[in-house]
Formats: C-alpha cells, sequence, structure tokens
C-alpha cells in the first residue's frame, strides 16, 4: 500500500515538483492548497507526468475543523509543509498577514497533527534565516539573523517546531532552509509562473527571453564578487524535490529533528546566470547595469555537507540544466497553466 503523504501547497511550484517526486518514489502525495498563488490546472499536467493526478483539497492550513476531518478520514503518513507566502517585499509592507498564514499556518497544522497521532513533518524553511552571513559556504551553525519578516516567520517556526520535539521526541521533523529554487520538470509540463512583474532572477530572465519583457535590470554591478553581481546558490526544483523525498525517508527511519541546507554548494552571478540562459536558449537576453536593491546581500551559497550526510542527498543538476528547463517550461507555456 503506497503511504498517503499530505502536501500543504502543493499546487505551487516547488510543491507540483515534489508531487512529481513523491509519485516517483512510491508515495501518494495528497495536495492541499488554498490557490492563493497557484492554479488548479497544474493537476492535469501533474497527471500528464505521473500517469496520475494527486488527490487534490482546496483549503486552507488555517482551518483546524478542515485539518482534523482530513486526518481522521485518510491514513496520511505524514506531511510535507509548504503552504505559505513568500515575498519579502509584500512581508514588509503586511507583516501581520505573513505571520498569520506562514506561523499561525503552520502551528495550526502541527497541532491537528499531535492531536492525530501524525508525526512526520517536513518543513519549507528557506537560507533567508541566515540574513547576511559573516562568509560562504553558509554552515547550519551559522548565526541566525533574518533580516526581513518573511525570514523572521521562518525562523519562528523553526524554533516552536525544535521546541516541539523536544517536548514530544515522537516527533520527526525536517527543517530544509532552500537557497535559489529554480529551473521546471525536464518535460516543461509544470515550472514556475510568478503573478505580475517577477521579482526573482529566473522567471524575469525568461520573460525577456520569451519577449514579454524588454530588458533585465541587473541590481547592482559593484559588489565585491568576480564581476560585481550579486551571487546565489541556484538549485535545480527537481533536485529540491527529490530533497524532500530524502528527508522524508529520513524521517521515517529514525525519530528526532535535523536541519539542513537544500543548496549545490556552488555560487553563481547574476551575470554566470544570463550567459548560461542565453547558451541554454540561443536568445540573447538585454540587460542593463542598475542600482542595488535594498536588502540585497552582495553573496551567499550554502554548505550542502551536511544534507549528503544525514540524507544521503546532493544536487546533481547543472545551472545549464535549470536554464534549459526554465526555457522549455517558459516557451511551452507563456502564460503559465493558461496556456
Ligand atoms: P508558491 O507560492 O508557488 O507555493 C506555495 C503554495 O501554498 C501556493 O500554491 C499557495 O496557493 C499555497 N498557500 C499559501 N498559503 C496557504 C494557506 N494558508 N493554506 C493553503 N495553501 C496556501 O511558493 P514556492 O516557491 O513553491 O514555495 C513553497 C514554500 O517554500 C514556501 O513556504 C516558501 O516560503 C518556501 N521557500 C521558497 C523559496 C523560493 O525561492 N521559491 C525559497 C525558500 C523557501
Ligand atoms: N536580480 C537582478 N535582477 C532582477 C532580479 C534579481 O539582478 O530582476 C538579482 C538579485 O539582486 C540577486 C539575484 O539576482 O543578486 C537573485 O535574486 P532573486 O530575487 O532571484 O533571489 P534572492 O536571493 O533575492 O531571494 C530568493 C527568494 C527568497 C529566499 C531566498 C533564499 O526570493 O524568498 O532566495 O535564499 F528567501
Amino acid at each position: 500500500m503506497p503511504k498517503t503523504i499530505l502536501v500543504t501547497g502543493g499546487a505551487g511550484f516547488i510543491g507540483s515538483h515534489t508531487c512529481v517526486a513523491l509519485a516517483a518514489a512510491g508515495y501518494l502525495p495528497l495536495v492541499l492548497d488554498n490557490l492563493g498563488n497557484s492554479d488548479r490546472r497544474v493537476l492535469d499536467r501533474l497527471a500528464r507526468i505521473s500517469g496520475v493526478a494527486p488527490e487534490f483539497i482546496e483549503g486552507d492550513v488555517r482551518d483546524r475543523a478542515m485539518l482534523d476531518r482530513l486526518f481522521a478520514e485518510r491514513p496520511i503518513a505524514g506531511v510535507i509543509h509548504f503552504a505559505g507566502l513568500k515575498a519579502v517585499g509584500d512581508s514588509v509592507a503586511d507583516p501581520i498577514g505573513y505571520y498569520d498564514n506562514n506561523v499561525h499556518g503552520s502551528f495550526v497544522l502541527a497541532a491537528a497533527m499531535q492531536a492525530a497521532g501524525v508525526r512526520i513533518l517536513i518543513f519549507s524553511s528557506s537560507a533567508t534565516v541566515y540574513g547576511d552571513p559573516d562568509s560562504s559556504p553558509i554552515p547550519e551553525s551559522a548565526p541566525l539573523r533574518p533580516a526581513n519578516p518573511y525570514g523572521r516567520s521562518k525562523l519562528m517556526v523553526e524554533q516552536a517546531l525544535g521546541d516541539l520535539q523536544r517536548a514530544d521526541a515522537s516527533w520527526r521533523i525536517g527543517l530544509l532552509r532552500y537557497f535559489n529554487p529554480v529551473g521546471a520538470h525536464e518535460t516543461g509540463l509544470i515550472g514556475e509562473h510568478p503573478q505580475g512583474r517577477p521579482n526573482n532572477l529566473m522567471p524575469f530572465v525568461c520573460q525577456v527571453a520569451v519577449g514579454l519583457r524588454d530588458q533585465l535590470a541587473v541590481h547592482g554591478g559593484d559588489y565585491p564578487t568576480p564581476d560585481g553581481t550579486g551571487v546565489r546558490d541556484y538549485v535545480h526544483v527537481m533536485d529540491l524535490a527529490e530533497g524532500h523525498v530524502a528527508a522524508l525517508r529520513h524521517a521515517e527511519s529514525q525519530p528526532g529533528l535535523v536541519t539542513v541546507n537544500l543548496g549545490t554548494g556552488l555560487g553563481a552571478s547574476v551575470l554566470d546566470v544570463v550567459k548560461a540562459f542565453e547558451r541554454a536558449s540561443g536568445r540573447k537576453i538585454a540587460y542593463h547595469i542598475g542600482p542595488r536593491r535594498p536588502g540585497d546581500v552582495p553573496a551567499y551559497w550554502g554548505d550542502p555537507t551536511l544534507a549528503q550526510d544525514t540524507l544521503g542527498w546532493r544536487a546533481t543538476r547543472s545551472l545549464d540544466a535549470m536554464c534549459a528547463d526554465s526555457w522549455r517550461w517558459q516557451q511551452g507555456n507563456p502564460r503559465g497553466y493558461e496556456g
């Protein structure tokens, strides 16, 4: 009997790719999503990739009564919790909204799990909990000093889940700190489609390549990095998805809490990404160097050693593959799931 895994936020970017990895690993993903930042048509695409669409429940993780029913009715073996808001700028403008969704939502979910006796929880944290690090690669033991409400919401949940596991040692918790997820499934059937003007680099580059935007504004060309542009640890979303399966398997094998970075351990600059995307797409990416973006950190990348040692996971897909897969998705779906 395949085990049912509740995937909150499973219609979103990382969640949908994780549904593919879960199905490939023999699990039954059950998606719970309020569709606040996603499109239900992703489910048909998942059916085309995996042979069957995951079961979908439209609902909100803050709805305790709905969660209680769900846990009572389904044989849920564990939860991967992606549901949350992720735009740093919005979190500065609406901190309470962010704490309500990300922190309160996680508390309602954990309480419902506690009541139902479900003890396996994999949580989407972020490298943003490190803030501006002293040095890179960043180990998990680095100081935690998030610089905005979004990052603080992730750290609060990490800390609360740590307390929960200390209070009840039967919990099996994975806190996964993602670096910069990009790319798409290699079929080009699912991917990331931000609403409105993209904040993040890769979706913006994709939209320039496909002609939706004129040119990329590179946010700063005078950073103390090899080419002056910001450096990040871009990680392919399918590598990330497989990292969740590895974390789930680890949680199944033993109680406890693990906190791991999910990144490649390699830094790439904005111009490295532009060049890789030009190679992958055969298109020229027009850009200009603009001012620095307030709040940006010059450079950081993760130390992936602990993920390898504890989960047996490491990222295998290159920056060229990330760009090629992003491009395939963008070309085939210039308006996202609208076609
Ligand atoms: P996403 O917005 O594509 O996916 C999140 C999904 O959760 C969406 O489908 C949204 O509709 C749903 N959702 C939001 N609030 C909900 C709620 N209260 N109840 C039910 N569903 C809800 O974002 P993503 O990039 O896939 O990110 C997934 C998780 O990973 C988030 O928690 C995010 O903070 C975290 N994360 C993302 C990044 C990144 O750069 N993409 C980096 C680090 C961490
Ligand atoms: N950049 C540009 N032009 C753009 C967009 C981005 O030059 O139009 C640059 C940024 O200045 C930065 C790099 O590209 O140097 C990456 O920027 P992103 O906005 O793609 O990603 P960030 O590193 O700023 O942040 C992302 C997520 C956060 C998450 C963090 C985790 O947006 O939510 O990764 O490491 F917390």
